[in-house]
């Protein structure tokens, strides 16, 4: 298999792109000082056209827009196009300076050099020069906090007492993520030959292809699944549902808000699409007939395009459920004694009018539901548990009204949202947590909670923002956790649901008048978790988002892509990083994989030509999980890092002690009790549930009677 496989990739080497690498020899003869003053003379002779371009609608008029695709110019709209539509935000002069201005730099750059952007941006010494010349371009964005407000934001900024929108994914400004390993981020060239995703190896050949790497890595033998340890499926669904509150990259959209397609289009219109990334399929795939798997690059942030855009706000918020903006909120509120919009088998309820994003239907009586993040339908498992904190809000809600009568319905709802939020950080820290990076990097990292008690470990230097690397890769992880199945554990009967069946529909959480839900939410927590290795299930990694012509995707291949997109180094740069040891060799002995059983290290050396070229992904997945967690050393490191950033970084962190923000004493160690089994025996009217639903039933996790499980004593909240 080996040598098919690697010879495979050597036909899939695009011929064009060693062409364009090799060009860059006719530079090597100019100096560091030549080329600086170059590109530099680029950089201010853009400087002078920026300044004589009066206003946005003259620039833009200058740009045709024809709707033959083969017009760069159109492109060029299109992206600014893409850009502003998808951040909601009004092409204004300002939103779009920069991305005119470097617009006008790569121009001016590729005159210089009588060269395409594509050839001058594979020639790491160019390259270098006009990352330098092109930063002052990034700006830091800031605006004063008041470090006196009461309640965190819905746009997620000002968490921070210092001046900072870290942190967030709002209107104010707008996220993006931070990079750990300084200039690993993506650096949006210009709107027509736009970026350089990482794609040669350290050899100068291209990488393999992310097919190929998820075929000889990740691919799971149908007859036989592991389950991991006694762990439950709702390990898994937990993760899903934090993902979906911390990290939402953008994909770029083309006009009119439409998909861009890169597959079965010409090579011409291909180069014209630079948001186009097309993952190339090895001939012979088990399951891919066609050679090209559609991939689209993601969005830079408006006044940064040397960084990408998270449109979820950084902090663990429940931002899931309450939108990241006012306009978001405004349709998720009910605006009456602090209560959400909820219908009266405790959904959340169709969207607005302008709301357009939709979900598969399968009966006209089903709709799309609108919740605070619009991911809400990819899993029944994540639609079970954003349901289950929409009652959660509205049951606290309705007591605290009850207990304050004189509270407005805007007290009462910052006050749930505020409970809401801490149970969610309890039971992320206390309790889901260790099971991922094990017991060690939580003590490592400082991530224990206590039983009672303040722990006051805010800190105004740490930067909260969800770390690029973090993004693409080790919190992926959970990929490998998934089942082929869904189950659903009603009353009478236990069933399950081919998990390719179900993405992005409703049906299961309509079924059974609205009950479906909680057999989902059961089923998880009753059934086992697929193993923690580098193996992933054939539902996502050949099935994902199959349409009605029998196309689909495979998620392992995206996450590799994705990593490359956003220009992550590979991952021995991250093991540095990390302080564990450098990969030189394919071997796991001293100096090679250490991490990694021999199998996985020959499965990775089958596809990659050097250590330094493996992907973060299929490396970090690949490493054998640490005690007591579903992680390797790698991924429990930057997982690990990340969670103490977001819990040290964060003013409204749940257990801190500050006296207009946070809760009493006794508050807190309420908030303490709250634990899972708590929420899914009142929201999905259990009688019985084990002790830790995020482990299995056994002799020492017994089902109990769901009376002792404790409630967060709300009679602390009467004022
Ligand atoms: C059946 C369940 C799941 C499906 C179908 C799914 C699917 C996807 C897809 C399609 C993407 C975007 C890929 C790309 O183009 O880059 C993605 C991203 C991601 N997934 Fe999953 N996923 C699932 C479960 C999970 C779980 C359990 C986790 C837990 C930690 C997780 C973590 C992530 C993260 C962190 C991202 C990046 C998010 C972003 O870029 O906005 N996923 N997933």
């Amino acid at each position: 298999m080996g040598l098919w496989s690697i010879s495979t990739v050597l036909l899939l080497v695009s011929l064009d792109k060693i062409k364009l690498a090799s060009s860059c020899k006719q530079w090597e003869k100019y100096t560091d000082e030549q080329l600086h003053k170059i590109i530099s003379t680029a950089v201010q002779n853009a400087e002078v056209s920026h300044r004589s371009i009066q206003t946005l609608n003259e620039y833009l008029s200058n740009i045709e827009l024809d709707e033959s695709p083969t017009k760069s110019s159109q492109w060029t709209y299109h992206r600014h196009y893409a850009v502003f539509k998808r951040l909601n935000h009004a092409a204004s002069s300002s939103d779009i300076e920069t991305g005119i201005f470097i617009d006008l730099a790569s121009t001016e750059l590729a005159r210089s050099f009588d060269a395409s952007i594509k050839q001058l941006a594979v020639c790491p010494r160019i390259v270098e020069i006009w990352l330098k010349l092109i930063r002052f371009r990034c700006k830091p964005r800031k605006v004063i906090c008041f470090p006196g407000e009461r309640y965190r934001r819905l746009t997620g900024g000002m968490q921070q007492s210092k001046i900072s929108t870290l942190g967030d994914g709002g209107q104010s400004g707008e996220e993006v993520f931070t990079s750990r390993i300084p200039g690993c981020d993506v650096l949006f060239f210009s709107s027509k030959g736009v970026s350089i995703p990482r794609q040669l190896s350290v050899n100068g050949h291209p990488l393999p292809s992310a097919r190929m790497v998820s075929n000889i890595v990740h691919r799971q033998d149908p007859c036989c699944p592991l389950r991991e340890r006694d762990l439950s499926l709702y390990v898994m669904q937990w993760g899903q549902m934090v993902d979906h509150d911390i990290v939402d990259t953008a994909g770029l959209k083309g006009a009119g808000d439409s998909s861009i397609m890169c597959c079965n289009i010409s090579r011409k219109i291909l180069e014209k699409r630079p948001e186009c990334f097309p993952i190339y399929i090895p001939k012979g795939d088990l399951h891919f007939e066609n050679d090209c798997m559609n991939f689209v690059r993601n969005l830079p942030a408006k006044d940064d395009w040397c960084r990408l855009v998270n449109q979820a706000t950084s902090f663990l918020d429940a931002s899931f459920l309450y939108g990241q903006s006012h306009e978001d909120s405004k349709s998720i509120r009910a605006f009456k004694r602090g209560m959400l919009r909820m219908t009266p088998s405790g959904l959340f309820p169709p969207p607005g009018s302008s709301d357009t994003r939709s979900c598969r239907l399968e009966s006209q009586e089903h709709y799309c539901m609108k919740s605070g993040d619009f991911r809400i339908h990819v899993m029944p498992g994540l639609t079970s548990i954003q349901v289950m904190f929409l009652r959660e809000h509205n049951r606290i809600a309705f007591i605290l009204g009850k207990l304050n009568p004189l509270w407005n319905d805007e007290d009462i709802y910052s006050e749930a949202r505020k409970i809401v939020i801490g149970q969610l950080q309890h039971i992320t820290y206390a309790h889901w947590l260790p099971y991922i990076v094990g017991p060690d990097r939580i003590l490592q990292y400082g991530l224990k909670v206590s039983q009672q008690g303040y722990a006051n470990v805010y800190d105004d230097e740490i930067d909260p923002t969800i770390a690029n690397e973090f993004a693409v890769a080790p919190f992926r992880f959970a990929h490998t956790l998934l089942q082929d199945t869904v189950p659903y554990l009603t009353e009478k009967a236990a069933l399950t649901f081919r998990s390719e069946d179900m993405f992005n529909k409703p049906t299961l959480a309509f079924s059974n008048g609205g009950k479906g839900v909680s057999y989902v939410g059961f089923g998880l927590s009753q059934a086992p978790l697929s193993k923690a290795d580098e193996k992933v299930v054939t539902a996502v990694r050949d099935n994902l988002f199959k349409d009605m012509d029998g196309r689909s995707l495979d998620l392992v291949s995206l996450n590799i892509q994705r990593s490359r997109d956003h220009g992550v180094p590979g991952y021995n740069s991250w093991r540095k990083f990390c302080g564990l040891p450098y990969a030189f060799h394919f071997g796991t002995g001293p100096g090679g994989l250490v991490h990694h059983r021999p199998k996985n290290a020959r499965k990775l050396q089958l596809v990659y030509g050097h250590p330094d070229d493996i992907d973060l992904f299929p490396g970090g997945l690949s490493e054998t999980p640490m005690p007591g967690g579903v992680v390797g050393p790698l991924f429990s490191c930057i997982i690990a890092q990340q969670f103490s950033d977001l819990k040290r970084g964060d003013r409204f962190y749940y257990e801190n002690g500050f006296k207009v923000t946070g809760f009493t004493p006794a508050q807190l160690d309420s908030i303490k009790t709250a634990s899972l089994p708590r929420l899914m025996c009142t929201h999905f009217h259990l009688n019985r549930l084990q002790v830790d639903p995020f482990r299995l039933p056994s002799d020492d996790n017994q089902l109990v009677d769901c009376s002792i499980f404790p409630e967060i004593n709300l009679e602390l909240w009467r004022v």
